[in-house]
């Protein structure tokens, strides 16, 4: 852990794409009032955001999405990248991040910026890290499921406990400037889906242009798009013939994974974390 992971401030940070100075460059990064963070707990859809933001910012032009890799077109505001490229993000500008609420940068909170949170059942976060751990070379070997499932519930993971993050966003009273989302939904109904993120950003945009965004972000384009599947970083970081980074794109692929054991286990840690929380889940655990 301590060789390819950076423990800062009691959080874990993959050391290939964090640093103390990016985390401090984040820390004192001026948020503008037109800026949009979309805010995910890792693998909950954040390469998602990614393709849908400049979409819907740019009323469907492709050319964002068609010319711009998607860690330089929504960079995370957390990762070394971001200082490089920072001048050449055109306002009003997309970011990602994974952090917790208490890490926002102080100029977030002064900010009028607005927020997207995406949730993802935490089950399936488990089985997408546990394959990103395995294909990330950057990334430590997850160990059997059975111990991953150990380190996820117990917070030794990238970015810490997923209830701690979840908790942090939902306790943030931040009314009209943050919307909730599902991974969920967005299977479900991705241009319905699209159609609450463009009201959220007041793009006003017409259903035709919604169906067609949709279409260009759907899990099969982007598999294909070397700007947003990572297929442009070398092998010897993300091994995408090992596991693709856009692996499977459904929901409930815990079913193939957990035994009964498992999910007793899982379900009764999380519920304890969450109980007494004035916000329900949108899935049965
Ligand atoms: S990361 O590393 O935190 O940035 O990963 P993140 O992008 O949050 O999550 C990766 C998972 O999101 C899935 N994904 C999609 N699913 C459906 N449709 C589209 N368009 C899409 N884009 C990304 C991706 O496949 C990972 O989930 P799994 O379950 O592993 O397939």
């Amino acid at each position: 852990t301590e060789e390819k992971n950076l423990l800062l401030g009691g959080l874990l940070y993959p050391k290939e794409t964090h640093s103390v100075e990016s985390l401090k460059f984040a820390r004192e990064f001026k948020v503008k009032d037109d800026d949009i963070l979309a805010v995910t707990y890792p693998k909950s859809g954040t390469i998602w955001m990614q393709e849908i933001l400049p979409l819907v910012l740019n009323g469907g032009d492709l050319t964002p999405i068609n010319t711009i890799p998607n860690w330089d077109r929504v960079p995370w505001l957390e990762e070394k990248r971001l200082e490089q490229i920072v001048d050449q993000l055109k306002s009003p500008r997309a970011l990602v991040t994974h952090f917790p609420f208490n890490l926002m940068p102080p100029s977030f909170h002064t900010s009028k910026a607005k927020v997207i949170y995406v949730m993802r059942n935490p089950k399936d976060i488990l089985v997408s890290s546990y394959y990103f751990h395995q294909m990330a070379t950057f990334l430590d070997d997850p160990g059997t499921f059975d111990e991953f499932i150990d380190k996820f519930l117990e917070g030794r993971v990238l970015f810490g406990k997923w209830t701690d993050h979840v908790k942090s966003w939902r306790r943030a009273k931040l009314g009209d400037r943050i919307m909730f989302i599902t991974y969920e939904d967005m299977v479900q109904d991705l241009p319905a889906s699209i159609r609450r993120i463009s009201d959220f950003l007041c793009c006003n945009l017409s259903e035709e242009v919604i169906q067609n965004i949709a279409k260009c972000c759907s899990f099969k384009k982007m598999k294909t798009n070397p700007l947003s599947n990572f297929s442009l970083v070398s092998k010897e970081y993300m091994n995408n013939d090992k596991s693709p980074f856009l692996r499977k794109g459904t929901t409930g692929d815990w079913k193939n994974h957990f035994d009964s054991q498992q999910l007793t286990r899982f379900e009764s840690v999380i519920h304890k974390e969450l109980e007494g929380e004035d916000f329900s889940l949108p899935w049965s655990l």
